[in-house]
């Protein structure tokens, strides 16, 4: 680890690598290096977001001896494989979403992290940004009483075009992966483990889930329902249901939005509205809770740990068997 301030790593030089080299600029982190299987790539995206070094191949950048955290910005079917370089080469590792695509590959990243003594986590943004942190200040308050119900859908007309990695099976292509994971989350983290899971989907020839429908009944009674589709546009909205109050999180729930508190007596009367200070996409925020861990030498963040994130895949197990997915 370097004296200074970590130096991130970019693992794959693709579209939300580009995205979150944006943020990490206007959070003011250090960018060190980033690795693509081309070179060519690598340079380019280097000299695009002003980033020291490029290199070409993965194994050179996680070798590199400037970079502390190893970003892993490749498609589903690879973060394992990716991860496990980067934890291999000790590396810390933040990896995108959906963590795996499957919950026996989940549990290896977090157990090759443990045993290696290395930061791990998964790049679900959406629980950093200031939204979700005031949401769960209001339910630690006990401003929504006690929360029972979750419901939230990710809808959005993506590119399927041939050559996308979202139409191929063996990327780990679908929108569960992509979409639903969110929907997932926040369910898991507002009302705990999942006792029992019910879904639906269409599932085109190939094994690529289009669009699904889930429910998942949660330990100790909360119950939440979730609605995904790569081919359609739907109304991205969640509410956050309790005994003595509702949260309505605006389109596009899972990023830097706006939400409204009602009171459970009166509610069409909004007792609170939180509005968002945009500055960005918001992917920093989990830059700083990366680099917060490690300062304070954590190996987990306790918002979103390693559990969590296996426990999470093995409900995309679930919901990929009732919807006949196929991976790989
Ligand atoms: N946080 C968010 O908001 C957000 C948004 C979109 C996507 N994501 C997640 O980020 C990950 C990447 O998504 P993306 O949309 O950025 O994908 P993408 O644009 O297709 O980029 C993926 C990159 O992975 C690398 N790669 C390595 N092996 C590959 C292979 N066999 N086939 C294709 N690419 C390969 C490629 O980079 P090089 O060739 O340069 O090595 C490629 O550019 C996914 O897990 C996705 O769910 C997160």
């Amino acid at each position: 680890m370097n004296e200074s301030t970590p130096g991130w790593g970019i693992l794959g030089a693709g579209g939300i690598a580009g995205g979150f080299a944006k943020d990490l600029a206007i959070g003011g982190h250090r960018v060190a290096a980033v690795g693509s299987r081309d070179g060519d790539r690598a340079r380019a995206f280097a000299e695009r977001h002003g980033i020291p070094r490029a290199h070409a191949g993965y194994e050179a950048l996680v070798a590199d001896p400037d970079v502390d955290v190893v970003y892993v910005a490749t498609p589903h079917s690879h973060h394992r494989e990716h991860a496990l370089l980067a934890i291999d080469a000790g590396k810390h590792v933040l990896v995108e979403k959906a963590f795996t695509t499957t919950g026996d590959d989940a549990q290896a990243i977090a157990d090759a992290a443990r045993a290696k003594g290395i930061f791990a986590m998964e790049a679900m943004w959406t629980r950093f940004l200031p939204t979700m942190v005031a949401v769960r200040e209001r339910i630690a308050a006990g401003d929504l009483g006690e929360v029972v119900s979750v419901t939230a859908d990710h809808s959005q007309m993506l590119d399927l075009s041939p050559g996308s990695r979202m139409i191929e099976a063996a990327l780990g292509g679908g929108a569960l992966l992509d979409l639903g994971v969110y929907c997932i989350s926040l369910a898991h983290a507002l009302l705990g483990p999942v006792e029992a899971v019910q879904a639906s989907g269409h599932v085109d020839e190939y094994g690529v889930d289009h669009r699904g429908a889930v429910i998942l009944e949660h330990q100790g009674g909360g119950m939440s329902t979730h609605t995904f589709s790569m081919t359609t546009l739907g109304s991205n909205r969640a509410t956050i249901a309790g005994t003595e109050g509702v949260i309505e999180l605006d389109p596009a729930f899972y990023s830097w939005t706006r939400y409204r508190r009602r009171h459970a007596s009166a509610h069409t009367t909004a007792v609170e509205e939180f509005e968002p200070q945009l500055v960005g996409r918001g992917m920093q925020f989990q830059a700083l809770e990366v680099e917060r861990c490690i300062a304070d030498g954590r190996l987990e963040s306790p918002l979103m740990p390693l559990d969590e994130s296996v426990a999470i895949m093995r409900v995309m197990d679930d919901v990929a068997a009732a919807m006949r997915m196929r991976r790989g």
